[in-house]
This record gives structure tokens, C-alpha cells and sequence, in this order.
């Protein structure tokens, strides 16, 4: 368990296996500048130099996240000097703080470090404040420090050794460690969704997926309601079950409910897509493409995470967390490309295609969501891999129906670390979903897949004014590690909607 505590100690006689100090970057090419202000420059000068002398030799340029270790032979009390490229002043975000904070969980953890030591600067760095920074930091330590290892033999897994970090502050500590304790639940919340996501389907089965909501419900101020398949037939959800009865794994409909002490202005509700496995149905899926579709469940792991920080962070709004979860599979008992079935809301829906499933659960979904009319309602799924052609690999498209609200969503991303661009929801596109013979068809022949999916959703949303849709199908998964952001589930959407929700 990773530890931080506010030291007394001083840059030179702090007692820690790496001690971090930043060097700026001082345009192309040129040697980077100590930042001065953490310590750097006193522990230059007991090192005699040479720090200095190295950042010239070395033209360690100061770059975002370049790292040097340099062995202190004892000369103060900590064991080395990590040198930590900050980038050019004006150009610091908290998306470069969380960079930094992989990048010295990953140094540290490299030489078997258990402690390192840092200042934290009162002052404000452009706009940034430093709760805000020490978030960040924490959250990029905390999600940078993750590694799914449940399926390794733990003998060949390498253990991470950072466990303390000390921090130098000279100012009142209370407000940082607030913001530090923030971070620190907000990473572990993004690493419990990627968990989520990262599990083999074959475990992580609708129904392990309600024992999941029900567990972090527990000994908290959540209430938890998990429908099986009976109640979700009587709710009439047809949709819903036409595309989970080709499983031998039965479907869940999940209902999180999160009130405030005090009386709420505004009730938000968030709903996710849980598809713990989408073969693609009869339309199965090729080689390529079903790989992976284990993390057809993101928008639902997205949403349990969230859940699970409220009662922590204890915003002053009522949210409503909901997830439609089962498998789409191939089987004799499954739905066929052609079907036409009723869906909650009354409208027919033809199916032409069986791995448009996505938004058959939602529109179910979102039509029983709306019978407690939420103010705002906010939906993330795996929908459309046409975002991939739309947006590339990480990017979240955001679509709906209120302009206010998709600003404000896109506002909280910026801060969150989370790169989400708008498309349109142009009607154009819905006159394809309404040919055939039933009142919609779930694949409209438009090459705007992700438009498509989300004017789909449109349909069951009835009168409710504030509604945005996250198609995360890129975000939700990373082929690669990119800094934090490690290899496989990546909990999108978490940190946005947090940032969202304590704006309320
Ligand atoms: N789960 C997929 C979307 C997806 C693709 C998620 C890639 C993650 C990565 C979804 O159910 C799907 O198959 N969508 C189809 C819709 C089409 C048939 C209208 C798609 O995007 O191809
Ligand atoms: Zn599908
Ligand atoms: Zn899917």
C-alpha cells in the first residue's frame, strides 16, 4: 500500500531512497534549468555542482517526463537525485502533473525504491494551484503504478516497492491533503475499473459484474438493486433480452443510487453498457475484432467506478448509477438478423444487424431511466468502433441533445485527462433507421456509425432536455501503453464524470 506523509525534513537531510527535483525546459535543444524552487539548486550545491554540470554535459533538455538517476555517495541523506523533466513552465497541466507522477512510480519501482522525497511548492504554477497539482500527481502515481497481474503465477510478478512518499510543504497541510486523498481515491477507483475490465469474460459474467456493484455498496450511504432475468421481463425490457438469450449467462439490470445528506437541486443519472462479452451474435464478429471484446462492459465498469467515489467525495447531487449487463452470443436460442421486437418504450425495433447490440440494451435502459426523471442523463458505451475512424484510438466522442451540458462535460474532460471531441447529431443520418419494416432498425446504413448509434439512443430518451452519450468503444480499451495509461482497460470516463459531478 502506497503511504505519503508531510515531512519536517529539509531537501538535504531528507531521508528517502530517491529524492525528485525538476528541471524546466529552456526552448530546443539547450540544456533544461533547475525549477529552484524544489530543492534542486541547495542539493546542487552540496553535490558540489555537479547536477549542473550533468544537465549541461548530458544536454538533459528538461523535457516532459525524461528521467535521470544520479547516486548521491552519501553526501545528503537521501540515496539519489532523481532528475524529472517538468517540460516548459507555460505549458504545465495537470495532464503533465499525472505524467510526472507515472514517471517517478516507474523510476522508483525500476531500482526497488521504497521512498522518495519531493517539494511541493505553496505557490500557484500559472492557474494551477497546488491541491490541484498534488491531485494530479497522485493520481498519475496511483494509475502509473498499475499493473494486472491476477493471472500470473505471483512468483514471476515483480512487486512493486514504492510504499512511501515524503513531502516537503511549508504551508498549512490541510487543504493538499485533501486534494492528495482525492487523487489517491480517484486512481485506485480508475485501477478497480480497469480490473473490471481487464478480467477474461469468463469470470467477469453479468452476473459477477451486480456481485460487483452490490459489494462496493456495502457499509456505504449506496443502495443497490439488481434485477434478474424474471424482473426484467416484467419491466417489459425485450430489447434487453432478445439480445442476452443467446447466453448461457444470464443478463442483470443493476440500479446504484447515491443521495446526499442533504437535500439534492439536481438528480443526474448515469447509465452503462455492459456487455461482458459481444461475440457479435449471429452477425459474429471477425478474428480481428472479437479479440478484445471483453471491454464491450467499459461504459458499466466507467460507471461502478464513479459510484464508488461518491460516498467519498460526497458531492451535493443525487446520482442514479445503471447497467444493463449480459453477454451477446451465438447460439440456437439466439436472436436473428431480421427479428422485430418491442422494446420497453413501445416502439418496434427490426434488427438487422445482431452486433448492433449495444444500443438494443440501452434504448431499454435509458426508457426505464427516464420513468424517475432525472434532470440530466448521461450514458457511456462501447458503441460504434466507427469512432476509431471518426476520432482514432484515444479519443471519447461526445454527442446529445443539450449544448450546455456537452461544454460543460467537455470542460471536465480537459481537466481529467480524458481527450473528448464533439460530432454532430446530424438528423440527416436517423432517415436510414427508419426504413424497413418495423418503427426503427438498428443499423441505419450511414458510414457515420457513431452519429448513427447516438441518434438511435435519441429515440428512447422521451422529453428529457439534458442528455449526453459517450461513446468510449476507442477510449475504453488502449492496444498500448501510452504513460499512465496503461495496456487494456483504461476506466474512461471515470475521472470526467467526477470532475462533472462536483461541479453540481
Ligand atoms: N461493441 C461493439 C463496438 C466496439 C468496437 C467496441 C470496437 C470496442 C471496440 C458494438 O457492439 C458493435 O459491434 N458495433 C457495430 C455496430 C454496427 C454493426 C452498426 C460496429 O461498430 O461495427
Ligand atoms: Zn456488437
Ligand atoms: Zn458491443
Amino acid at each position: 500500500m502506497l503511504k505519503y506523509e508531510f515531512t519536517k525534513e529539509h531537501s538535504l537531510t531528507c531521508k528517502a531512497d530517491i529524492f525528485a527535483i525538476g528541471v524546466k525546459e529552456d526552448g530546443e535543444k539547450k540544456p533544461g534549468i533547475l525549477m529552484g524552487t524544489d530543492g534542486g539548486t541547495e542539493i546542487d550545491k552540496a553535490l558540489a555542482g555537479i547536477i549542473k554540470k550533468i544537465i549541461k554535459e548530458e544536454n538533459f533538455s528538461g523535457e516532459l517526463g525524461k528521467c535521470k538517476l544520479i547516486p548521491t555517495h552519501d553526501k545528503i541523506f537521501a540515496k539519489n537525485i532523481l532528475l524529472i523533466g517538468m517540460g516548459k513552465p507555460a505549458d504545465l497541466t495537470l495532464e503533465s502533473l499525472r505524467t510526472l507522477g507515472f514517471k517517478i512510480v516507474e523510476t522508483a519501482n525500476s531500482i526497488k525504491a521504497s521512498s522518495i522525497g519531493l517539494v511541493l511548492n505553496a505557490e500557484k504554477f500559472g492557474t494551477l494551484k497546488s491541491e490541484e497539482r498534488a491531485q494530479a500527481l497522485f493520481e498519475g502515481i496511483v494509475m502509473g503504478g498499475y499493473n494486472f497481474t491476477r493471472y500470473k503465477d505471483p512468483k514471476d510478478v515483480e512487486k512493486d516497492t514504492l510504499a512511501l512518499i515524503k513531502i516537503i510543504y511549508k504551508a498549512n497541510t490541510a487543504g493538499v491533503k485533501k486534494a492528495i486523498d482525492l487523487g489517491l481515491e480517484m486512481g485506485k477507483a480508475i485501477n478497480y475499473a480497469r480490473d473490471l475490465v481487464n478480467m477474461p469474460a469468463l469470470d467477469m459474467t453479468p452476473v459477477a459484474l451486480a456481485k460487483e456493484a452490490i459489494a462496493i455498496c456495502k457499509g456505504t450511504r449506496l443502495t443497490c438493486k439488481v434485477m434478474d432475468e424474471k424482473e426484467i421481463k416484467k419491466e417489459r425490457m425485450e430489447l434487453f433480452l432478445t439480445v442476452a438469450k443467446g447466453s448461457a449467462n444470464p443478463p442483470r439490470f443493476i440500479h446504484i443510487k447515491y443521495k446526499p445528506a442533504k437535500k439534492a437541486k439536481t438528480k443526474v443519472a448515469i447509465v452503462g453498457k455492459g456487455i461482458t462479452f459481444d461475440s457479435g451474435g449471429i452477425n459474429l464478429k471477425p478474428t480481428r475484432h472479437i479479440e478484445t471484446m471483453k471491454c464491450d462492459m467499459g461504459g458499466a465498469a466507467a460507471v461502478l467506478g464513479v459510484m464508488k467515489l461518491l460516498p467519498l467525495i460526497k458531492p451535493n447531487v443525487e446520482v442514479d448509477g445503471y447497467i444493463a449487463t449480459c453477454e451477446n452470443m451465438v447460439d440456437g436460442k439466439a436472436g436473428k438478423p431480421g427479428d422485430v421486437v418491442k422494446s420497453r418504450s413501445g416502439k418496434t425495433v427490426e434488427i438487422v444487424n445482431t452486433d448492433a447490440e449495444g444500443r438494443l440494451i440501452l434504448a431499454d435502459a435509458l426508457d426505464y431511466v427516464i420513468e424517475s426523471k432525472p434532470d440530466v442523463i448521461i450514458d457511456l458505451a462501447t458503441l460504434t468502433g466507427g469512432v476509431l475512424y471518426a476520432l482514432g484510438e484515444i479519443y471519447t466522442a461526445i454527442l446529445g441533445n443539450d449544448q450546455k451540458l456537452i461544454d460543460k462535460l467537455i470542460e471536465s474532460s480537459k481537466a481529467a485527462g480524458e481527450p473528448t471531441w464533439q460530432l454532430p447529431m446530424e438528423k440527416e443520418y436517423l432517415k436510414g433507421y427508419k426504413e424497413g419494416i418495423a418503427d426503427l432498425n438498428n443499423n441505419g446504413k450511414t458510414y457515420a456509425m457513431t452519429i448513427g448509434g447516438a441518434l438511435f439512443l435519441q429515440e428512447f430518451i422521451g422529453k428529457t432536455k439534458k442528455w449526453a452519450h459517450f461513446d468510449i468503444a476507442e477510449s475504453a480499451w488502449s492496444g498500448e501503453d501510452r504513460g499512465y495509461k496503461k495496456k487494456g482497460g483504461t476506466g474512461a470516463g471515470i475521472a470526467t464524470l467526477v470532475k462533472y459531478l462536483m461541479t453540481l
